[in-house]
């Protein structure tokens, strides 16, 4: 009997609707280490594959805009081994992975407290972040120590500040004016929210540019994560009607 051949989801996607930005809860190292008898660390480490194959996905299909949560405030709540180990593993990989970024046109961004990292994760990270910045084919930020209670808190002072000082006036403050003071504020929200390992929460993440997000949760886990799953999250996006309050009606006349 001839075998079909499966279609890969990368032929299947429309180049013409691709998100512009898509956001990503990292989630399951853990549990995927601990289904092979590992410490947890070593599913952080195999969670770095991951983030290579979505990286190389989205670049290469064309997304402009690549947002990773890697570490949420909350997680400084985890054992201070794990997090040490997840700030050493970060120094290391940014360290190993800044030449890919740069021959791949890559700029690499970063949202969160980073002034909470330790000093060594932080230069490396700042580092990274200036040698990239006058990369052009995708932006790659990095969610660390990032909560977004917190991002909204900072907007809601900056703005006050900002009234304070007379630099803006009550009137000229509209819902969309926030954006303005959000870390985010370069880029687009975003219209694709992947979360991996069964999980169905937002886990304190972009909490305010998320309002109109479509979300794909996948039971996979992060490290399993390849550039198909990537490629059929997006061809996924792609089947859903979008309709921003309207009817099905007003979208397809
Ligand atoms: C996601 O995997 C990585 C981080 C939050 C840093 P987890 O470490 O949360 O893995 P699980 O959820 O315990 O399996
Ligand atoms: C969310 O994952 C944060 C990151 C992926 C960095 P967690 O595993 O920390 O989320 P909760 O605590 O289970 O919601
Ligand atoms: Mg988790």
């Amino acid at each position: 009997m001839e075998s079909i051949k499966q279609e890969g989801y990368k032929d299947l996607i429309d180049y013409n609707s691709l998100p512009e930005h898509i956001a990503v809860i990292m989630d399951g190292n853990g549990r995927w280490a601990k289904k092979q008898g590992k410490p947890r660390v070593f599913g952080h480490k195999n969670g770095v594959k991951a983030v290579r194959e979505a990286t190389e996905a989205c670049a290469e299909i064309g997304v402009k805009y690549l947002t990773l949560y890697a570490f949420s405030t909350e997680n400084w709540s985890r054992p201070s081994f794990e997090v040490t180990a997840l700030m050493e593993l970060l120094v290391l990989t940014i360290g190993r992975e800044v030449k890919t970024l740069q021959k791949n046109n890559i700029r690499l961004n970063a949202i969160g407290n980073l002034n909470s990292l330790p000093a060594k994760t932080r230069a490396e990270l700042l580092k990274a972040i200036e040698l990239t910045k006058n990369n052009t084919r995708m932006t790659l930020t990095l969610a660390l120590s990032y909560g977004a209670r917190e991002e909204i808190f900072e907007a809601f002072l900056k703005m006050a500040q900002d009234l304070q000082n007379e630099k803006i006036s009550l009137q000229d403050l509209k819902p969309e004016s926030v954006k303005n003071y959000l870390q985010t504020h370069q880029i687009p929200d975003p219209e694709l929210l992947i979360r991996t390992s069964g999980e169905c929460r937002v886990s304190n993440f972009l909490l305010w540019q998320i309002a109109y997000t479509e979300f794909i949760f996948t039971d996979k886990l992060w490290p399993e994560i390849e550039k198909e799953d990537i490629y059929s999250f997006i061809y996924q996006y792609q089947q859903r009607e979008r309709r921003f309050g309207k009817t099905s009606e007003q979208i397809n006349s």
